[in-house]
């Protein structure tokens, strides 16, 4: 059985809330604000979130690299860097989960470092503060989530599953199927 931490209504509850609260924020922007999305979990989640902003804005990308499979090691790199120059812009760079919150540190410390932007905000769906290893905080988060392992609507287990329109928790036979689908 899985069992649901994140249906897809309270996904939409979610990106509504939050589009409401970042369109107002921005309303009076002179330049529209960059949304990033970090490759390539937060995908279904940034576009479900742009969808309920209603203020002009800019979409990117970037994608990290992080060294190992489930756990985060504390080394994190970048893969692809975003397209636009976000010097003096307003950033929002947008999450599917914050875990160790060393992901996070990192990318913001580099965009700053690189671009020089004006401010940086941070989004996430999910927030699991409870395994943090570095001290982070979100400026908007969805939902916190307790330890466990989760999956579906970007949220991977090696590659598999970002595909549903909710997030799960798999049960051992389903992993177990995974692996065995993962071995073909
Ligand atoms: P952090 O650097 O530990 O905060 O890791 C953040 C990244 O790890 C997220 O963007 C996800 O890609 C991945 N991640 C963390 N927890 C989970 C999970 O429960 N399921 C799937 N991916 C996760
Ligand atoms: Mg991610």
């Amino acid at each position: 059985m899985r069992n649901i931490i994140l249906s897809e209504d309270e996904i939409h509850s979610i990106c509504k809330l939050l589009g409401q609260q970042l369109s107002t924020r921005y309303r009076f922007n002179e330049k529209p604000p960059v949304f990033i999305g970090v490759m390539k979990g937060a995908l279904p989640f940034l576009m479900d979130l742009i969808k309920e902003i209603d203020i002009p804005i800019i979409i990117d990308f970037v994608q990290l690299k992080s060294y190992n499979g489930t756990e985060s090691t504390g080394t994190v790199s970048l893969k692809k860097d975003v397209s636009v120059d976000l010097k003096d812009r307003d950033v929002i760079i947008v999450e599917d989960i914050v875990d160790s919150g060393i992901s996070m540190i990192f990318l913001v410390d580099y965009l700053k470092k690189k671009y020089q932007p004006n401010s940086i905000v941070t989004v996430s769906l999910l927030d699991k503060k409870i395994n943090r290893k570095a001290p982070f905080e979100l400026d908007y988060a969805g939902k916190e989530v307790g330890e466990g392992f989760l999956m579906g609507y970007g949220l991977d287990y090696n590659e598999l599953y970002r595909n549903t329109k909710y997030i799960f928790i798999p049960d051992q036979e389903e992993i177990a199927s995974w692996d065995e689908i993962l071995n073909k």
